[in-house]
């Protein structure tokens, strides 16, 4: 026989007691959570009472219906605030036993840093900058009239050698140094000018002592009655603002296309102190770059009238001014990326 409508009632109130009893005295919200699943949940008793109503006659359904609701929602009203109280007090008492102990070292972190080529290059700028210098760029692909025939480099030249030079297209090189900067400064402003030019430069070398790709900074300086002197002088506080206030500069001369006269230009070794060492292979000197007074030809092919403007240029080799201020033993190490290479550098944190 199936139960009336009375006994139905009488087991919907024991369901409901016994959840009651059962979820008040839950003691963590993850326990509630498990007593509420298992009183009201989809398997739950009290769900398969809803089966027992298709037994019950027409009008006792819907009452049957309304009282099940009223102690469903009733219990799920009690577990929410239940569920709230003990997430309450479940925090009060993490706050309480976590406390950090801000005394404790923290776990150690790895530091980036900028690669020393990186970090030279900024000591230059900031040095020269002090003089009044100012940074500009130019694009890695630059045009054949910019990189060579601009600055006086005739076409039979052997730098524009194909063995020296990587050739995009007929009119366009990958930069085979910074001078074109020199090209693009003179187009875009007016003299008097003092501007450095650092960046990546490139070249078919590929042997113990060469890489394809390295960095130059470009230095020019146009302005009335520049001279020889001026330059020797700006080159003189340069080293000696980097490599300490002992550091002499020998000039040698040289040529290059776009500067007469040109030189060719040596620090003191700040290694040995001129005594002689592996790294300036017993000289006591440095090469740290070329240099010149601006070829007069320079200046008109970008429309700098000569007979009023003189300038002087200089070219420094990034690479081998980190390799003197560092020690590194060599050039290789600044493109392998060895971690255990770059991470002496990563704590000087020097700008
Ligand atoms: N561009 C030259 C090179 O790559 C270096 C250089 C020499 C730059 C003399 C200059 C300069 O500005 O005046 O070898």
């Amino acid at each position: 026989m199936s139960p009336s409508i009375q006994e139905l009632k009488n087991k919907l109130q024991d369901l409901y007691q016994s959840a009651e009893q059962d979820l008040k005295s839950a003691r963590s919200s993850s326990e509630l959570y498990e007593l509420k699943t298992h009183h009201i949940g989809n398997k739950s008793r009290f769900q398969k009472m809803m089966k027992e109503m298709k037994n019950l006659s027409p009008e006792e359904k819907p009452l049957f219906g309304k009282w099940l609701n009223e102690k469903k929602t009733a219990l799920e009203e009690m577990y929410s605030s239940l569920f709230r109280e003990l997430k309450n007090r479940e925090l009060e008492q993490k706050i309480k036993t976590e406390k950090i102990d801000l005394s404790l070292p923290g776990p150690p972190s790895h530091k980036g840093g900028l690669h020393p080529v990186q970090l030279i290059i900024q000591k230059t700028v900031n040095i020269f900058k002090s003089l009044g210098y100012s940074v500009r760029t130019g694009p890695m692909i630059e045009s054949d009239w910019n990189n060579f025939q601009a600055l006086n480099i005739p076409t039979d030249h052997p730098s524009r050698d194909l063995q020296d030079t990587f050739y995009i297209d007929e009119a366009h090189v990958l930069r085979t140094h910074t001078s074109p900067i020199q090209v693009r400064s003179m187009l875009a402003e007016k003299p008097p000018m003092a501007i450095l030019a650092p960046g990546k430069v490139f070249r078919r070398d590929n042997d113990v002592s060469h890489s394809p790709t390295f960095h130059q900074m470009e230095g020019m300086f146009i302005d009335t009655h520049v001279s020889m002197a001026h330059l020797k002088g700006t080159l003189s506080y340069f080293v000696k603002e980097l490599f300490g206030t002992n550091t002499k500069v020998r000039f040698r001369p040289s040529y290059f296309p776009f500067t007469e006269p040109s030189a060719e230009y040596d620090c003191s070794c700040p290694i040995c102190g001129m005594k002689g060492c592996p790294m300036c292979k017993q000289s006591g000197w440095m090469e740290i770059g070329g240099c010149g007074l601006m070829h007069p030809k320079v200046l008109e092919l970008s429309h700098i009238p000569s007979e009023k403007w003189e300038g002087f240029a200089f070219g420094l080799g990034m690479e081998r001014l980190a390799i003197v201020y560092y020690g590194i033993p060599h050039i290789k190490l600044f493109l392998e990326n060895d971690i255990r290479f770059l991470e002496q550098f990563s704590f000087k944190g020097e700008s």
